[in-house]
């Protein structure tokens, strides 16, 4: 039987790891009082260098973990696990907003000709972001895209660490110069929630590349689906943020203040999944 959601049901928000604070922290500035539930699998990051079935199956223990939880939305924050939502969504029984499509929505309303998209290995073969894009997209676009086999796991341990922080520039040098100094293109859709964690680095490093992140897409997208189904929080009510990790509980609490999130009221571990 599906459970009956309310207004004071939570909304779940899912990574591979911690990128999916930036989905979090816009929801948090559009929606403050709703009461959030992430869940990032810190033991298995990165899943972009994974394949398919694994995905899926790691992908599959969040999202029931969440359905217990009783959701009454869910935000795959993840990109690599939205290439495969197809093959999730069935866990749960509330609608999903994956950040595929809200990155692909929200380039289709930029006056651009040519896209670039940096994202995880896995996302970049999936073909996933180039199809969405080009699926809704009136006119004729480039889409090119990057896979980052490194970018994501430099982002999860160095936030913050000025040492660490260079070795993010120097990957993200590798992995973008071409695209904006050869292919010129005129955005950059950060195809990976990691990505815009470390924004303000992109910017320095390519300033005036508009940069799109699929989060506020996906706070909006949430906004108008609460509205609609008359589920959205009372407004006067104070939100929260409950986190759970397979990972490290100290480092997802510093991660969760260096990124802005507040309020942070709990931060859990919960046991991975088994991959024998
Ligand atoms: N944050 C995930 C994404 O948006 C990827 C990081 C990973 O490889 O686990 O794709």
């Amino acid at each position: 039987m599906n459970p009956v959601f309310d207004a004071n049901s939570p909304v779940g928000v899912l990574d591979s790891g911690i990128g999916g604070f930036s989905v979090a922290r816009a929801v948090q500035q559009l929606l403050p009082a709703e009461q959030l539930i992430y869940f990032g699998d810190g033991a298995h990051i990165p899943y972009g260098n994974h394949p398919e079935d694994k995905i899926v199956a790691m992908a599959r223990y969040m999202f029931s973990f969440l359905e217990q939880k009783q959701v009454k939305a869910l935000l795959v924050a993840c990109n690599t696990i939205s290439c495969v939502i197809d093959r999730c969504a069935d866990a749960v029984s509330c609608p999903t907003f994956n950040a595929v499509q809200a990155g692909a929505n929200a380039v289709s309303r930029l006056d651009v000709e040519k896209v670039g998209v940096i994202s995880t290995v896995f996302t970049h073969n999936s073909r996933c972001y180039p199809q969405r894009i080009l699926a809704q997209s009136p006119k004729k676009l480039v889409v090119l895209s990057c896979g980052c086999p490194d970018l994501a796991r430099l982002v999860e341990h160095n936030l913050g660490d000025p040492g660490g922080m260079a070795a993010v520039e120097a990957d993200l040098h590798q992995e973008l110069d071409h695209m904006v100094y050869d292919d010129h293109i005129q955005c950059c859709v950060l195809g990976c929630t990691h990505y815009p964690l470390v924004s303000d680095t992109i910017e320095k490093l390519y300033p005036g590349l508009p940069l799109i992140d699929p989060a506020q897409q996906m706070a909006q997208e949430l906004r108008a689906y609460l509205t609609r189904s008359d589920l959205l929080r009372n407004a006067g009510l104070p939100g929260r943020l409950d986190v759970f990790t397979t990972g490290d509980v100290d480092e997802y609490a510093l991660r969760a203040r260096q990124v802005g999130l507040d309020p942070v009221n709990s931060v859990s571990y919960y046991p991975p999944m088994s991959l024998d």
